[in-house]
């Protein structure tokens, strides 16, 4: 499979550099110039490339044939995820939450055809080692996953995706919704080892897609009380709307994490004067990567609780209290992704357990993508997940170049 696209047509491009998107001009000149994506919309396949120093172009991407086992897919909906701190390695094409439509199916696909509505697990393991062998094939070190160089991803109209790594969507769930079926499987994989049960305390950190996806789980699990952390009042104020019973705690970021950690105990303690270990969070789940976060993680949990880790940060966080953990036998844990949790992600969709509609703050149109990243990063304007539609009747035949 190759994802050489010949970059040209590089009008729709910007440079992400952290929280700063600059709309640039594609081609080398430099001049930083106003960009329309007029363009993008007579391609065949646009598709967004990001290339190693962060830029996004809009590219006319290559069309390519379904192999054995493959099928091709219009992408009706892929949301975005951050780059700012993504090692790109190549020029790829972004995108791994994604559901679309099977318009052709390559040779011994049997569980799909044409017309079949579908949500993509945007990873293919290796299915030889021993960790594939086992069941745990999310942590096989050759899986080719969906947006990652060399890899292509879901940002782009015509995707080749093997049939057996797609689940068919019932008519009750939307594009939408099979695309946020991809954050719902990260929360599904980490709430499995969280502990999060009927009427315990419970606390989330992080109120970004991944924290209000896990504020919804654990809700609809029967954690209670639930308390939810962030730096951003706004998100905060999102996620009591979105979860009307969770109480929320703005971080300031004046206070240590053991100072933090404190004020969210007394929360947990629900006003009464002597101190509860037993109310404290038995539960908690780390959703933002930061290591101030994940040490005062590390100081609310309760004495032999758990603490499960799903944020994504420095590689070496030397401020986290081990002793702390050690001491108080609390089990520390992480996940990388998930496995085997598109069909229960989907059975809590169909079954109205979770409804994470309200997450999705803007949808912007496939050959508009570059904007929904600089909408994402622009400190100016609130977003939580933003989609990117294809609402085109793509060929059900696409035309593949000579
Ligand atoms: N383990 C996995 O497989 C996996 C999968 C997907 C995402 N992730 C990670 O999960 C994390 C959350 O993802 P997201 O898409 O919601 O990211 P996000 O950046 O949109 O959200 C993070 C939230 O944390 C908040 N925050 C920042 N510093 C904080 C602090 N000190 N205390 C409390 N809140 C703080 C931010 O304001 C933001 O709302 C990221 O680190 C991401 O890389 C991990
Ligand atoms: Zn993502
Ligand atoms: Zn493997």
């Amino acid at each position: 499979m190759t994802i050489n696209g010949t970059i040209s047509n590089g009008n729709a491009s910007a440079i992400l550099n952290g929280v700063t998107a600059a709309v640039t001009n594609g081609h080398t000149n430099g001049h930083a110039k106003e960009h329309t994506d007029a363009e993008a919309y007579g391609f065949k396949n646009p598709s967004l490339y990001v290339d190693p120093e962060h830029k996004l172009t809009m590219v006319d991407g290559p069309i390519e044939e379904p192999g054995p086992g493959e099928v091709t897919l219009q992408i009706k909906c892929s949301g975005i995820c951050g780059i700012g701190s993504m090692e790109v390695k190549g020029q790829c094409i972004l995108g791994h939450e994604a559901a679309g439509v099977v318009l052709k199916c390559g040779e011994g696909v049997t569980n799909l055809k044409i017309g079949d509505r579908v949500g993509v697990e945007p990873q293919e393991p290796c299915e030889k080692c021993f960790l594939c062998r086992e069941g745990r094939y999310n942590l096989c070190e050759d899986v080719k996953f969906s947006g990652i160089w060399p890899y292509a991803g879901t940002i782009q109209r015509y995707k080749v995706h093997p049939a057996k790594w797609l689940y068919k969507i019932p008519d009750a769930l939307t594009y939408q919704e099979g695309a946020l079926l991809e954050p719902l499987s990260v929360i599904l994989h980490g709430i499995k080892g969280a502990n999060v049960k009927l009427g315990q305390p419970t606390l989330i950190c992080g109120a970004g897609p991944i924290g209000l996806v896990a504020l919804a789980a654990a809700r609809a699990s029967g954690a209670h009380p639930l308390v939810i952390t962030d730096v951003n009042a706004e998100r905060l104020a999102f996620a009591k709307s979105f979860v009307p019973r969770c109480e929320t705690y703005l971080i300031k970021p004046k206070l240590s994490p053991q100072e933090t950690a404190a004020e969210i105990r007394q929360i947990f303690n629900e006003g009464d004067e002597a101190h509860d270990e037993y109310k404290m969070p038995a539960s908690v789940m780390e959703c933002t990567g930061v290591e101030g976060s994940v040490c005062t993680a590390c100081y609310c949990v309760r004495r032999g609780g758990t603490l499960m880790v799903v944020g994504v940060g420095k590689s070496i966080m030397n401020n986290v209290p081990f002793m702390h953990l050690s001491l108080a036998e609390i089990d520390l844990k992480f996940i990388n992704r998930y496995r085997d949790t598109w069909p229960a992600a989907i059975q809590c969709m169909k079954g109205g357990i979770v409804d994470l509609n309200a997450m999705v703050t803007h949808k912007i149109p496939l050959e508009r993508a570059v904007e929904a990243f600089e909408l994402q990063t622009d400190p100016t304007k609130f977003s939580i997940k933003i989609h990117i539609t294809d609402d085109t009747e793509a060929l059900v035949e696409p035309a593949v170049p000579a």
